[in-house]
């Protein structure tokens, strides 16, 4: 199976986790999601990482967005797991993991890579938002540990750019200057966002309208 694409509708799914039986979509609701693998339980990137993901709880409710871990280990190995995660990072797992042992998710959405050695999966992450289409992955390698603050800074990013017309820049930050987008003449954008920073004809800086 290959991993759902961008755009597309994020397929659907039923899967034991450390909260019990979930449906994916019914689950997820009109929320955004942050559906994330990891390679095995008990390993000491895969703790940082979920560790992490727990201590940023607050960031993700404040935007909206449902957090689910997915690892082919057994739920036992996940519930005793979760202690260790909570005292590395000094927060409790507040979000499900997804006891993955038939893989059947895993494979649905291309979590396990031919090559990497073994059965377990990559570090993948699919961005999906409340009408469940996929809106950003990444793959990292299991030697790296992803950086989540860029994941939120990413969210924020997709969630400012859909109020639109407009995209954002290299290492923006909420509250930053949007781009304009081409579509958009100059004395329009002077319209609709008041400054318009003209540095190119093509990339025009302006502040989002509040509210
Ligand atoms: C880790 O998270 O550190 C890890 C994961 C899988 C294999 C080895 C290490």
């Amino acid at each position: 199976m290959s991993a759902p694409r961008l755009g597309e509708i994020a397929p659907d799914f039923t899967a034991e986790t450390t909260e019990g039986t979930l449906a994916f979509h019914d689950w997820k609701g009109d929320s955004w999601a942050v559906l994330f693998s990891h390679p095995a339980d008990f390993t000491p990137v895969c703790t940082t990482e979920l560790g992490r993901v727990a201590t940023l709880e607050t960031e993700w409710e404040r935007r909206g967005v449902k957090v689910l871990a997915v690892s082919v280990d057994p739920l036992e190995s996940h519930e005793a797991w979760k202690g260790d995660i909570a005292e590395v990072a000094g927060s409790e797992v507040g979000y499900p993991i997804i006891a993955d042992q038939s893989r059947a998710v895993s494979e649905l959405y291309d979590m396990i890579h031919p090559g990497e050695g073994d059965t377990s999966g990559v570090r993948s992450v699919f961005v999906i938002d409340r009408s469940h289409t996929v809106r950003l992955t990444l793959t990292y390698p299991k030697s790296v540990g992803r950086n989540f603050g860029e994941i939120l800074r990413a969210i924020d990013a997709l969630q400012t750019t859909d109020r639109g017309p407009y995209s954002t820049p290299a290492d923006w930050r909420k509250g930053e200057r949007i781009i304009v987008a081409p579509t958009i003449s100059t004395v329009e954008a002077k319209e609709r966002f008041g400054d318009v920073e003209e540095l190119t004809p093509y990339l025009r800086y302006a502040t989002e309208p509040a509210g």
